[in-house]
């Protein structure tokens, strides 16, 4: 990919769905982003079930970075995310999750993260209307740069995960962070501090390393 990127990128960044021809280049993307070994169905799962938006930001024709979420059912949120709203939402509520966003490296810092995320929130909006409330994510409390992105996008962080992943064999906490849309908002019992971010600590109650989101497994 380029060394050095224009600082005018953004406005030839073109956006498209990804496809079932896109998933090699998604691999290799996937592994220079993410400590994290997806299995091979992920990746067929993610560029051909329509369940998911999967939109990926291309620059002269080569992907450059990509966004992929699933609008579903507040009932089908992770078991322990299962406190993101208040149970004063109707079952039929649904809410958005972030499985994977990432930015070629060279091309980060240049607004492609916030168009793929803006693109994300557009696409709420058409079609589950107002019955999404919240967009939520899951990501290594180390990963500072993607806490800060998130941060300063009016995600709240909402749960602390002891040991939620495992990569390379080794076990790493994770938070998961939310952004409240179309009036939705957590259980009154979860406060969180006016102007700030972290809603409380809460540890599983499950087994260290049980689990790594959407069956991933450790490199
Ligand atoms: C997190 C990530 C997706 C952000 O992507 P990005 O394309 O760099 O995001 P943006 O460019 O929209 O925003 C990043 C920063 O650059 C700034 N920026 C945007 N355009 C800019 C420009 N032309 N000049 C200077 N800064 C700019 C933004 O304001 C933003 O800073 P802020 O958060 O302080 O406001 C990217 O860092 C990444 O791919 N990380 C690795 C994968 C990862 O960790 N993903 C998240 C897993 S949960």
């Amino acid at each position: 990919m380029t060394d050095v990127v224009s600082p005018t990128a953004l406005s030839e960044v073109q956006l498209r769905l990804l496809c079932h021809d896109d998933i090699e280049s998604v691999k290799l993307l996937c592994g220079d982003w993410f400590p994290i070994e997806y299995p091979d169905s992920w990746y067929q799962d993610i560029t051909s079930n329509k369940k998911f938006f999967s939109l990926a930001a291309t620059f002269k024709g080569g992907i450059v970075g990509m966004i992929v979420a699933e609008i579903k059912g507040r009932t089908k949120v992770h078991k322990e995310d299962g406190d993101i709203l208040a149970s004063s939402f109707p079952v039929d509520t649904q809410v958005a999750y972030i499985l994977s966003l990432g930015v070629v490296k060279e091309f980060r810092k240049h607004g492609i993260g916030s168009l793929l995320l803006d693109s994300l929130k557009e696409h709420i909006s058409t079609t589950a209307l107002d019955h999404c409330k919240a967009v939520y994510l899951h990501v290594l409390t180390t990963n500072a740069n993607a806490i800060h992105f998130y941060e300063n996008r009016d995600f709240r962080q909402h749960h602390y995960l002891p040991y939620y992943y495992s990569i390379r064999g080794v076990l790493k906490d994770g938070f998961t962070y939310v952004l409240y849309i179309n009036g939705g908002h957590p259980p009154w019992t979860i406060l969180y501090p006016s102007g700030g971010t972290e809603a409380r600590r809460f540890w599983c109650r499950t087994a260290p390393g049980f689990r790594t989101p959407s069956g991933l497994r450790a490199r």
